[in-house]
């Protein structure tokens, strides 16, 4: 390590690697201080690689298998018998997934000269031209000081504690927990109905869990269009897990080593009885030992790095990123947010479009959206108009045995604009990208309706909700006024 660097990244997670590795390509000299340890090993990658985005999708993919195998090859004529799971594998799986691509982050800062410094990054003073950064290493050996021209603060966040249900990392846990069960509950319990609760909640009710969502707001989905979130929570609930909306827990106790539950539904009072019990109820920005009593850094009030639209701080020559600053905690948010940062920093006018960023729920199926719900939209003023079109009647998804879901388009009615682009149903995660592009060269419903899409593909079903938006659709009866 050096004592002085153009550019040192607090928090080696996607936001912060990505930072790091974009600086050296444009040519600093950048240090990434990152104290996480995984599994005995210092590690890169943040919660994302380690303990978020591909952990749980390795066991998304698992456990879908298994309930395929289980239940969906009998009508393919395919006969399986005897089927089970050896969870400690799928767990090595998982884990080496994991190992596979931090050895690569790791690999990528070496290649691009970044240093990483493992131990713990703390801003000391982020005001003049020489930002002070101490740097506590993990092996106990002395703190150093070391200078830097500019400083990314990327350190994440972590889940959020609830008192009415203290985390014991055995009984009662949170999404880290959760990626570990070394045995599929009989019942589970989960706090919280967003995104974390429906994939870890499929995860093991896939693998067997009887599993109860206990979701505190009125409605389910609330950031989703409601025509997605309806047609998701009628498809999650037909799979078997129990959502109950408008129900809050009182409290969580362990007795005889199961979980005692106590919620309130509109005054009525229930108590039941888990194995285990995930709490995910939303995480919350990391700033303990990030910064230094002098750092000269402005949090808003809600613990967040104040940033601009670029992810300027209040100082000159640091930035902030990620699930540390406001928007929606994503890895590609904190992604782009990165490179963003870095770029602004080497005097370019990059800009993150936040209007465009992908939010996927990767049950099964896919929950997906870009840009505006048609509520938003008739909040903002716009005068909506709609368009849809149910997967039942995709020729591709009848024949991959997924005729369950929609695709919804909102547009401005007068201008023709497409504003949002909504899909439950396979692959909706990967076809909403067509709707983010769509959106970025500021397409109208009549250039999708223009476009040849390739049949028999699931992407036929956006074409047919771009006609039926101006009631043109054909593979369906069409009510609406036809242009
Ligand atoms: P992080 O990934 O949290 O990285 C920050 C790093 O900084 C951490 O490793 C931390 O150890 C380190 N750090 C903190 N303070 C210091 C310090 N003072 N000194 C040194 N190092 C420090 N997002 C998606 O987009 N798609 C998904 O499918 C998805 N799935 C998820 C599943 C789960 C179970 C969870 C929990 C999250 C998931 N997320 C997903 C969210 C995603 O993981 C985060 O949005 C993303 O990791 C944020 O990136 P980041 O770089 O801002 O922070
Ligand atoms: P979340 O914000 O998605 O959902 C939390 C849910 O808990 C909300 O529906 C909320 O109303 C409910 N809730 C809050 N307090 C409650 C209480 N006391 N009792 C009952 N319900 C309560 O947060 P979650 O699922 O913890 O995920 C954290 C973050 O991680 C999310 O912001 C998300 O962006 C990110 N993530 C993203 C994934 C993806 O992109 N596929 C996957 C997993 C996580």
């Amino acid at each position: 390590m050096k004592d002085n660097y153009d550019l040192v990244v607090i928090g080696g997670g996607p936001g912060g690697y990505e930072a790091a590795i974009r600086g050296a390509q444009l040519g600093m000299s950048v240090a990434c201080i990152e104290k996480r340890v995984h599994k005995g090993e210092p590690a890169l990658g943040g919660t994302c690689l380690n303990v978020g985005c591909i952990p749980s999708k390795a066991l998304l993919d698992s456990s879908h298998r298994f309930e395929a195998t289980q239940h969906e090859l009998a009508d393919h004529g395919i006969n399986t018998s005897d089927v089970n799971i050896d969870i400690s594998k799928m767990l090595e799986r998982k884990d080496a997934i994991v190992k596979q691509l931090t050895a690569g982050v790791a690999g990528l800062l070496k290649g691009n000269k970044v240093d990483w410094l493992q131990g713990w990054g703390t801003l000391e003073d982020g005001t003049g031209n020489d930002k002070k950064v101490t740097f506590t290493p993990l092996d106990g050996s002395e703190a150093k000081s070391i200078t830097a021209k500019s400083v990314i603060l990327a350190a994440g966040s972590v889940p959020i504690d609830i008192p009415v249900a203290k985390t014991d990392g055995e009984y009662i846990v949170d999404s880290t927990g959760a990626l570990e069960f070394s045995e599929v509950p009989k019942r589970l319990g989960v706090i919280g109905a967003g995104v974390i609760g429906l994939e870890l909640g499929s995860v093991w009710r896939r693998l067997g869990a009887e599993v109860v969502v206990y979701e505190a707001m009125p409605s389910f989905l609330a950031a989703a269009d409601k025509d997605i979130a309806k047609e998701s929570q009628k498809l999650l609930k037909k799979q078997g897990l129990d959502i109950r909306v408008d129900t809050k827990v009182n409290n969580a106790e362990v007795k005889d080593g199961q979980v005692v539950v106590t919620a309130d539904k509109g005054g009525e009072i229930s108590e039941e009885t888990f194995d285990k019990l995930i709490v995910c109820v939303g995480r919350r920005a990391y700033s303990e030992k990030l910064l230094g009593e002098n750092s000269g850094i402005q949090l808003t009030d809600r613990g967040l790095v104040d940033v601009d639209d670029q992810c300027k701080t209040n100082l000159d020559g640091v930035y902030a990123i990620g699930d540390l600053v406001r928007g929606p905690m994503l890895a590609h948010k904190a992604m782009e947010e990165g490179m963003m940062a870095v770029e602004r920093i080497h005097g370019e006018k990059a800009q993150v479009n936040y209007d465009t960023i992908i939010s996927v729920i990767y049950t099964a199926p896919e929950i997906a959206w870009v840009g505006l719900t048609e509520e938003q939209a008739i909040e903002q003023g716009h005068e909506v108009k709609t368009g849809s079109f149910g997967l039942a009647a995709n020729g591709r998804a009848l024949a991959q045995g997924e005729g369950n879901g929609l695709v919804k388009v909102v547009a401005d009615a007068k201008t023709d604009r497409l504003l949002g682009m909504h899909m439950v149903g396979v692959g909706a995660g990967d076809i909403v990208h067509q709707g983010m592009i769509a959106m970025e060269f500021v397409s109208s419903i009549e250039d999708l309706q223009l476009m040849t899409f390739a049949h028999p593909t699931v992407s036929e079903a956006v074409h047919e909700a771009a006609l039926s938006a101006d009631g043109r659709a054909i593979h369906a009866i069409q009510r609406k006024k036809r242009k």
